[in-house]
């Protein structure tokens, strides 16, 4: 069975006076069913891993595990700091800096070789979705972007449509169902039933306290990938009680 997955992306929002929001998730999950994890802006990492038994992630890594690349941390940065998990190929850096599928496997790759989950996003842009072309988009960002090792721990994939992400637009479960049900079956035929069947698939793009139970309902969603909603503990913690 596969244990669900309640992430936040908190993007380049939140200052030390946030932690108090994953203080008091800190408190009211503290006995959860779920994994609940947040990727605060990396400014936040260390001091936010205080708060066990959350987890912490990072939401993005360079591919390369030290040097000269001013501004950039690596997946050992993040191991060292206390995370556990790191975010790549989020549509927003593969839009805003250019990473393609084959800079997103690497990353993914660094972050695994440190004993990081990484967290994989994909998702197809309003345009292509108009021109039925996701599931060839969606397709071929699985192929590039995911490492050959993957096992159950070391990966999960995140779906985002892009139009969905910080709109208010949702799919339609059907519409979510057969991504996922797509993005399943890719993973079974590339690394077998037996790890295809272990890797978490998150659904992200607007979730909500007012839609959260039903997106869970739909087969292969095992859990969300949140940005605004999980920045305050009274948003995301209806969304963690969905799924727990
Ligand atoms: O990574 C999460 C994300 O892109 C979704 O953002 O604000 O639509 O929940 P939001």
């Amino acid at each position: 069975m596969r244990r669900k997955l309640a992430a936040g992306n908190w993007k380049m929002n939140g200052t030390q006076a946030n932690l108090v929001e994953i203080g008091k998730l800190a408190t009211a999950h503290g006995e959860s069913a779920v994994d609940i994890l947040i990727c605060p802006p990396a400014t936040l990492l260390h001091a936010a891993t205080s708060y066990a038994p959350l987890k912490f992630g990072a939401q993005d890594c360079h591919m390369l595990p030290s040097g000269a690349h001013t501004g950039d941390i690596s997946a050992a940065q993040i191991k060292d700091a206390g995370g556990s998990a790191v975010i790549v190929g989020h549509s927003e850096r593969r839009e805003a800096h250019e990473e393609h599928s084959e800079i997103v496997r690497a990353k993914a790759r660094a972050a695994q070789a440190e004993g990081l989950m990484a967290i994989v996003c994909m998702g197809e842009s309003a345009a292509q979705r108009e021109a039925q072309n996701t599931l060839d988009i969606i397709g071929g960002q699985l192929a590039g972007s995911i490492p050959d090792n993957a096992t159950g721990e070391n990966l999960v994939v995140a779906y985002e449509p892009i139009w969905a992400i910080g709109t208010g637009l949702v799919p339609t479960l059907a519409q979510i169902g057969e991504v996922h049900d797509f993005i399943r079956a890719r993973l079974e035929r590339r690394f077998g039933a037996g790890v295809g069947r272990s890797v978490r698939i998150l659904y992200g793009g607007s979730v909500k306290p007012d839609n959260a139970a039903e997106i869970f309902t739909v087969p292969n969603v095992d859990g969300a990938l949140v940005g605004g909603a999980s920045l305050t503990a009274d948003a995301f913690s209806p969304i963690i009680k969905a799924l727990e």
